[in-house]
């Protein structure tokens, strides 16, 4: 039997916009997916228990990397799914590492670059964005150009994707997690469908990619404030491409007063808005105030391991 885990993530800076290949960042945080994996007299997911939300990502992991006897696969989670905070990178990271260490194959760029592949045939278009942060942990920058603290690159439909280490302050971030259920694959492709329409929405993307580089060097400064009104920046850019709603905006506009800055993350459409601030609890009742669910997260966290 194996045991391993693999946290799930918040995009701090980037997102949609990393898909077309423009930079971003993410971070790792200390909410994680566990899998265990055991031989078995038949192959079971769950104990057979059709889990919608992940069923499809352990299939395709298992599809990758085994072609044994049967095994048995189950999950157990921290993460909301749909939620914007990584689970499904994080079930599929965490299952290829379970049946790569049961065939003593475990390596992290292999299961970064099979993650990848995973996310992109089971929710189309993708980036890999977030099963690398689930698999190296701590925070990564996603970039076009390779740069110092390199970790691996990913190259899909012509595009190059290279992934660095960052080392990332201590953060306490507050995730509002606003109850709907959003899946990334039909965000990603409106975003695409604006993108190739218009010129605004281009520039849009163009400009979410230099507040992502403008966001480095914040982070290599310890500069929160400029962080926090790079993060505001880059909601009022998301919303534009459409990818915010009223119940995030409604958490981001209560979250900003007491905050360094807030934004929607990862797919957005539902899912979840951070707010990067000094004063955890009070943006967290603010939160629960307008409907959210706060959580309170840290980061500085391991990538995916075998426990
Ligand atoms: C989802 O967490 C982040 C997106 O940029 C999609 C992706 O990069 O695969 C929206």
């Amino acid at each position: 039997m194996v045991i391993t885990s693999a946290p799930g993530k918040l995009i701090l800076l980037g997102e949609h916009a990393v898909v077309f290949g423009e930079p971003a960042i993410a971070v790792a945080i200390d909410l994680r997916l566990r899998c265990i994996a055991s031989p078995s007299v038949e192959f079971t997911i769950n104990g057979k228990v059709i889990d919608d939300a992940y069923r499809s990502y352990i299939q395709a992991s298992m599809d990758k990397v085994w072609r044994g006897d049967p095994v048995s696969i189950r999950t157990f989670s921290d993460l909301h799914s749909g939620s914007g905070m990584g689970s499904s990178a994080a079930v599929s990271v965490a299952t290829l590492a379970a049946l790569m260490q049961l065939r003593g194959m475990f390596r992290e760029p292999r299961i970064a670059r099979l993650g990848f592949e995973v996310e992109s045939e089971v929710q189309g278009r993708a980036s890999p964005i977030d099963t690398s942060v689930s698999t190296h942990g701590q925070g990564i920058f996603v970039d076009s150009e390779l740069g110092e603290d390199h970790l691996w690159s990913m190259t899909m439909d012509k595009r190059t994707w290279h992934i660095h280490h960052l080392r990332v302050p201590e953060m306490t971030i507050v995730v509002g997690y606003t109850g709907i259920h959003a899946p990334t694959g039909p965000l990603v492709d409106m975003v695409k469908d604006k993108v190739s329409e218009n010129r605004w929405a281009r520039e849009a993307i163009d400009r979410i990619g230099e507040i992502s580089l403008e966001g480095m060097s914040a982070l290599r400064n310890d500069d929160l404030s400029s962080l926090g009104e790079l993060m505001n920046e880059d909601h009022s850019l998301l919303s534009k491409l459409g990818v915010s709603c009223p119940e995030l905006d409604s958490l981001v506009k209560v979250a900003r007063p007491l905050s360094y800055g807030a934004k929607l993350t990862g797919a957005g459409g539902g899912g979840s808005m951070i707010a990067l601030t000094d004063d955890p609890d009070a943006v967290s009742e603010a939160i629960r105030e307008k409907g959210g669910e706060p959580i309170i997260v840290h980061t500085g966290v391991q990538g995916v391991t075998v426990e």
